[in-house]
């Protein structure tokens, strides 16, 4: 079992939680995820390590279907059964000079141990970040203390410049900086609008897929994704991955792949 701590909601339909769990938070490293389940009746979903502590692991979650519409109604004090992790690769984080950290919705508090990791490692990070509107701004004042030169941008111009995050950072290379990386997490279709920028002008770009995981030990095949000429599962591969050879079109079809059966459940819930 595993205390939480704490379970806030931090934005419209997102939530932080911060849950006690020393011996994932001992090992876990930026970029990895962990395998969280309810109770015994409940799925496992795949949520990104947003930030690790001592003993305590934070997640942060937008409200999605069943179990994230179950894990809101978890109060501080109460406990989860199971914590898997940490799993997939860790982002490598070695000093390579300028990088771009790209971050859409929720992906903005995913992005936000691998910028901080980055900066550690001594590489002068340009943190991006997007949201839909200023209610759905997240982790901007977490991501501002890491001292990085950074750009806002909201999709209605609520908050910072309007349009999207691809329009900054066309707008830094356009202008001739020299980005070595870039590294973008955030919805599939930001991720490859981000790529598709980044191929013409030859900046290598990671991205950080949310293909569907539904054991997340590379056992059952349900996360894979054509990378180039080679099948991964991102969940063992992954999650980031070259975001020049990712198939798209797949990544979009596979995340609607249990929609039936997602909107059943919800439906037998009343969510
Ligand atoms: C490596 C990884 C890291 C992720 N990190 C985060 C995070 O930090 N914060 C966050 O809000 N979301 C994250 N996600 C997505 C998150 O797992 C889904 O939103 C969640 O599983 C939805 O479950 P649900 O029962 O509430 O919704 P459902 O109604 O079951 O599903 C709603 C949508 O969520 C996605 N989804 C559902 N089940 C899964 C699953 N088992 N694996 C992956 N996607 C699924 C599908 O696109 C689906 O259409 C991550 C996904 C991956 C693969
Ligand atoms: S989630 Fe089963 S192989 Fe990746």
């Amino acid at each position: 079992m595993f205390k939480i701590y704490s379970n806030e909601k931090i934005a419209d339909g997102i939530f932080k939680m911060i849950l006690e769990a020393p011996l994932v938070s001992a090992r876990a490293r930026a970029g990895q995820f962990m395998m969280i389940r309810i109770d015994e009746q409940g799925e496992r979903i795949p949520l990104t390590i947003a930030d690790i502590s001592d003993k305590t692991i934070t997640i942060v979650y937008q409200v999605a279907g069943v179990t994230t519409h179950r894990l809101t109604e978890k109060k501080s004090g109460e406990y989860v059964s199971d914590v898997v992790g940490p799993l997939g690769h860790a982002t490598d984080t070695d000093k390579i000079g300028t990088v771009c950290c790209v971050g859409g919705g929720v992906g903005i508090a995913e992005l936000y141990p691998v910028a901080k990791a980055y900066k550690n490692a001594g590489n002068n990070v340009i943190i991006i970040i997007g949201a839909r509107n200023k209610e759905l701004l997240i982790f901007k004042k977490e991501l501002e203390f890491l001292g990085a030169e950074m750009f806002v941008v909201t999709d209605d111009g609520s908050f910072g410049e309007k349009g999207f995050v691809t329009n900054v950072l066309k707008k830094l290379i356009d202008t001739g900086r020299i980005i070595n990386l870039v590294y973008a997490v955030g919805p599939g279709v930001m991720m490859e609008a981000v790529s598709n920028l980044t191929k013409p002008y030859g900046v290598k770009t990671l991205v950080s897929l949310n293909t569907v995981l539904v054991d997340g030990t590379g056992m059952c095949g349900s996360c894979r994704i054509q990378v180039g000429t080679e099948t991964k599962f991102a969940c063992v591969d992954g999650p980031e991955f070259d975001g020049h050879l990712v198939n798209y079109k797949e990544l979009k079809a596979r995340q609607s792949l249990f929609k039936e059966q997602e909107n059943h459940a919800c439906k037998i819930r009343g969510i």
